[in-house]
């Protein structure tokens, strides 16, 4: 399946390393805001076409999915023109600034009968998918609670994505989103019925370290996430009959279960490529099923993802400019 890629940034230069091992997967086009990245970034990856109107690109009748790599402030205009153009579309995370875009985004896509899926590409690497099946299994007995960090200390740019609000800059967002996805797949993808929060903000006005403790049906999760503190980025899954440890557990390499306090397995399979090769090859297959969305990261609970982010932020008055 022909991609197009959006965006020359950080992350689209590593989502394209992944994709490059997808066996089922053509780089066909980069789209840029500016002719020189466009022209360079096609050189120095070999890719046959780049535009910088991204108009353009979506009348391509050769490329069939978009990969949006650009500020998440941007995701809604590029996704809902893409899906108007009956384009498919992977979507970095968060998928939107906040849930009522997204619900827009979301319902312009089923409209189209066209596929979108957020990039939470955690949860499509070995080790998550081995998890789900222990959770499955109940390998752990009932869960309980979760515990998740991911923070990590950014250079001091206040111009640039992650500082800067006007790009939808900040800790909850950017960082987050990945410890509140994770404890959403575990606790059954639904919003948490109670949210109790605190969110610093820094000096350039976004929020620079966000603690929360949420409540999935009576279970708890308890997540940390910071912008300019360096933390242990470790996840715990706790039940009644033990715990899993996700050391590192965005970019996940391996699991470890512990039951009944004696028993202890480690999973460390083959990484194939970076990580992200993963996500594109759920996309592809479900495209491919003729589905428009994943049961893995399905559409309802990227929303429901987006609903916490909101209700933490607007707890402690925190709003992106131009948001009412
Ligand atoms: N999945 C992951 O592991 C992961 C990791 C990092 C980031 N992300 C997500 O990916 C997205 C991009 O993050 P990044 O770190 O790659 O950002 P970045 O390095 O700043 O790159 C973003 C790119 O988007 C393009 N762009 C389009 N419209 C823009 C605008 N209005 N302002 C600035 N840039 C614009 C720019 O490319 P041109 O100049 O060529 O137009 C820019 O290079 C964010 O939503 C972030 O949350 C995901």
């Amino acid at each position: 399946m022909n991609w197009a890629l959006v965006g020359t940034g950080g992350i689209t230069n590593n989502f394209l390393t992944g994709l490059r091992a997808v066996a089922d997967a053509n780089i066909v086009a980069v789209v840029s805001r500016a002719e020189e990245s466009a022209r360079q970034f096609s050189v120095t990856h070999n890719i046959e076409k780049s535009y910088t109107d991204y108009d353009q690109m979506l009348e391509d009748p050769a490329i069939d999915i978009i990969y949006l790599g650009t500020p998440h402030t941007t995701h809604k205009d590029y996704a809902i023109r893409a899906f108007s153009a009956k384009k498919a579309v992977l979507c970095e995370k968060p998928a939107a600034i906040n849930a009522h875009d997204l619900e827009e985004m979301i319902a312009t896509a089923r409209k189209n009968h066209v596929f979108f899926m957020e990039a939470m590409w955690t949860r499509f690497v070995p080790p998550l998918c081995k998890v789900r099946e222990w959770l499955r299994y109940g390998l752990i007995g009932e869960i309980k609670m979760v515990e998740a960090n991911f923070g990590f200390s950014v250079p001091w740019k206040p111009a640039e994505r992650w500082l800067n609000p006007a790009l939808g800059g900040g800790a909850l967002l950017d960082a987050g989103v990945y410890p509140i996805s994770l404890a959403s797949m575990i606790f059954g993808g639904k919003k948490p019925e109670k949210i109790v929060s605190i969110l610093n903000i820094g000096k350039t006005g976004v929020d620079e370290e966000v603690s929360a403790v949420l409540s999935y049906n009576g279970r708890i999760a308890n997540i940390s996430t910071a912008l300019c503190t360096k933390m242990v980025n470790d996840a715990y899954i706790y039940g009644t009959n033990g715990y899993i440890h996700l050391p590192d557990f965005v970019f996940s390499h391996h699991a470890s279960l512990f039951t009944d306090g004696k028993y202890h397995y480690n999973y460390e399979p083959e990484f194939i490529s970076n990580g992200y090769n993963y996500e594109a090859e759920e996309v592809i297959s479900c495209i491919r099923a003729g589905k428009i969305e994943s049961d893995i990261m399905p559409l309802d609970e990227s929303l429901a993802i987006a609903h916490t982010l909101d209700t933490i932020r607007f707890q402690n008055n925190f709003k992106y400019p131009g948001e009412k």
